[in-house]
Parts: structure tokens; sequence; C-alpha cells
């Protein structure tokens, strides 16, 4: 089977057999991708980095929040030699949480350690001019330090701050990179991929911090315009409008400025969630691209038909009725809305089902 280069196989048309095929070009726009709990979303979704990674220099940040692509770098025995060749090659790095992914403390910006205390500009008008001053002794000094200073100051502003640092115990989580390398430092290196293990912390918090550090630099960089595509699966963990504390808001945020305005700066989203309606719609509506898997729910549907309408309506409706596997695609990545089954994957699936026990 020979396919034009800049297409990637994903699978076979569920009418007529042929290849299915999604043009890796439109990659450069945002990527809707749902389908219920089980239809096959994440497999799927593996199966389209594979051939993204295989066909293009694409580099790819997956945030990971059940450790499903820890094994994307791992070529499956029984996947064809040819598909699998170039995956051998790619640079995929996987960075786990409590080891490798971690975050620099000293290099977050203001508001985002703000938000990690949660401490107001207003509300907290003293603290936070404390942390505004702070920037300089944290450039010279350990986290750590800077705080045993703040507790034995003569100010009382400046020791609210430290009572507030120590009694969070956020300088106690094993997920600050001191003299080591932080996820945005690797993520700079632009590796094939880089995958987040965000799901394998203790704390909510910690997962809304890595996230938002990575989603920060990588803005704060945007002049730079180095292509990467942000795959978020699970992405209502992120994008909810339901996201109340402080750090939730500020992906939330983060991820509408770039749902709005990264396309022309080369910063493409590909989110995958079984809850739509979690998805701030300042988000869903930027999205070109639509994948849609198995969902039963018909507000859901209506919903979906509403936002994406060069979706067919008669295709949108089969979606109750897709086994495992098949998904509907549309938008600009694909010649024409068609129903998919998809293929194979060609790398390991990691995720950490629970098997039964069998004797
Ligand atoms: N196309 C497929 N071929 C083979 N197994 C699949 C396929 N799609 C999903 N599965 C299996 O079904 C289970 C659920 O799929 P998953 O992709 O995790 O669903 P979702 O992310 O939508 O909840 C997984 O164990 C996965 O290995
Ligand atoms: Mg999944």
């Amino acid at each position: 089977m020979s396919i034009s280069p800049g297409l990637l196989p994903i699978g076979i048309e569920l009418e007529g057999g042929e290849p299915a095929v999604l043009n890796a070009a439109r990659f450069n726009r945002h990527t809707f991708w749902c389908g219920q709990s089980g239809s096959g979303k994440t497999y799927a979704l593996g199966v389209v980095l594979e051939q993204l990674l295989a066909h293009t220099g694409l580099p790819m940040v997956i945030f990971d929040p059940n450790a499903d692509f820890v094994r994307l770098g791992e070529v499956r025995s029984d996947a064809p030699k040819d598909a699998a060749a170039p995956l051998r090659e790619r640079d995929i790095r996987v960075l786990r949480a409590g080891d490798t992914l971690r975050v620099r403390f000293q290099a977050l910006p203001v508001r985002i350690k703000a938000a990690l205390l949660s401490i107001d500009p207003l509300r907290d008008r003293e603290e936070y001019r404390v942390m505004l001053d702070l920037a300089e002794s944290l450039r010279r000094s350990h986290p750590q330090e800077v705080v045993a200073d703040l507790l034995s100051s003569e100010d009382s502003a400046q020791r609210a701050l430290g009572l507030r640092i120590a009694n969070l115990g956020v300088l106690d989580w094993d997920m600050w990179a001191y003299d080591r390398q932080s996820a945005s430092e690797v993520i700079a290196e632009r590796p094939d991929a880089t995958v987040l293990d965000i799901g394998g912390y203790e704390h909510a918090d910690q997962s809304l911090l890595v996230a938002l550090s990575v989603l920060d630099d990588l803005w704060q960089r945007r002049e730079e315009r180095r292509p990467v595509l942000l795959v978020i699966d699970e992405a209502h963990n992120l994008a909810s409008g339901e996201l109340d504390s402080p750090l939730g808001q500020a992906v939330r945020e983060q991820l509408i400025r770039i749902a709005a305005e990264g396309r022309k700066y080369g910063l493409w989203l590909l989110l995958s969630t079984q809850r739509p309606s979690k998805v701030h719609p300042g988000i869903i509506s930027q999205c070109d691209n639509l994948a849609l898997m198995k969902m039963s729910s018909p507000l859901d549907l209506q919903e979906l038909a509403a936002v994406f309408g060069f979706a067919p309506d008669a295709l949108l409706a089969r979606s109750p009725l897709f086994a495992q596997g098949q998904a509907l695609f549309a938008g600009g990545f694909i010649a024409q809305p068609e129903l998919v089954q998809m293929g194979a994957r060609l790398t390991h699936e990691g995720g950490s089902d629970v098997r039964v026990p069998l004797r």
C-alpha cells in the first residue's frame, strides 16, 4: 500500500474499505476528539500520534493523566516492520511524576506562584507585595533558605508569607527541579515527543501546576514560533469551566488563550475528552478538526452538531452505534467527512488497567 507523503494512514474507511488517511499538514489547527469512556479514544489517539511521529517532524507534548502513553517509545513485536521502523529512530522522552517530571520553582512567574499559594493580589495585598520583592533573593538562594529567612523576619507580612508556604508544604513536594532539568527545559529541546505523566502525583494541584508551568512557558516563548502539538488526553481535567481553584482557573485561561491565539505561533491543540460539555466553549469553538467516537448522550451530540457545523448530521447520528475503535472524522484534516475503523497500534499501550487475576 503506497500513500502520498503528508497523508497519515490511520485505518480503513467503514464504507468502501479503502485506507483512511488524515492530512498531516492540517494539524496546524486545533483538533477536538471525543467519545464516551471505553469508546477507544486513547487507543485511537495513539494510532494517530504514531503516524505523526513516523511521517512528520512535528514535535508533540502529551499531557497524559493515566500513564497511557508512557510506552510510546516501545515498538510492539507484532508491528509491521516497515511501518514501525521510523518510530525506532525517534527521540521520545517520558517524564514520570515523582521522578523526571519536574518544575523549576524559581522560574515560575509571580502570578503562578501566587496561584499555587492561593495569594490574591487584592485580598492578600501585603503577602503579594512580599512575593514580588522575593524574585531577587530567589535568584541567589535556595527556596528553602528564602523561606527560613521569611519565617525569622521582623516584618509581619514576610512572616505571614513564610508561614503560608511552610503550612501548605509545597516546598516539600518532590517535584521541584533545583539543579536538575525541568519539564519546560526538556520541551525546549524539542524532542520528537515528550510524555508528561501528570496523573502520577498525590495532589491534584501538582498536576495542574506542571501543566500550567509547561503551557505558560510555551506561551511566553511564542514569538520563537517553533511548532509543537499539545496533546491533552482527558482534557476536561485542564479545560473545564468548573475548575475553580486558582491553579485550575489559570490552566483553563491559558488554554483558552492558546486556543484563540496559539495557531499563528505554532501552538496547536489536540484535546480528547468523554465530556465535551466540560470543555470550556471558548476552547471547543476554536477547533477545526473533529474526531468523534461512540457517544450515546443525545445532549452531547446536539452540542457537537451545533459547534461543528462541518460534520454532517447523518454521520453524527451514527455515533451511538459505533463499535469500539470506530470514529467519524471531519474538518480540515480529512478530505471529506468519513467513518473509519481505526488501525492497530504500533507501540505498546501504557495504562494501568488492573486485570482480574486468573487461576
Ligand atoms: N481499535 C482498538 N483495537 C483494539 N483494542 C482497542 C481498540 N480501541 C480500544 N481498545 C481497547 O479498549 C480499551 C478501552 O480503550 P481506550 O482507548 O482506553 O478508551 P477511552 O480512552 O475512550 O476510554 C483499552 O483496553 C484498549 O486497549
Ligand atoms: Mg482514555
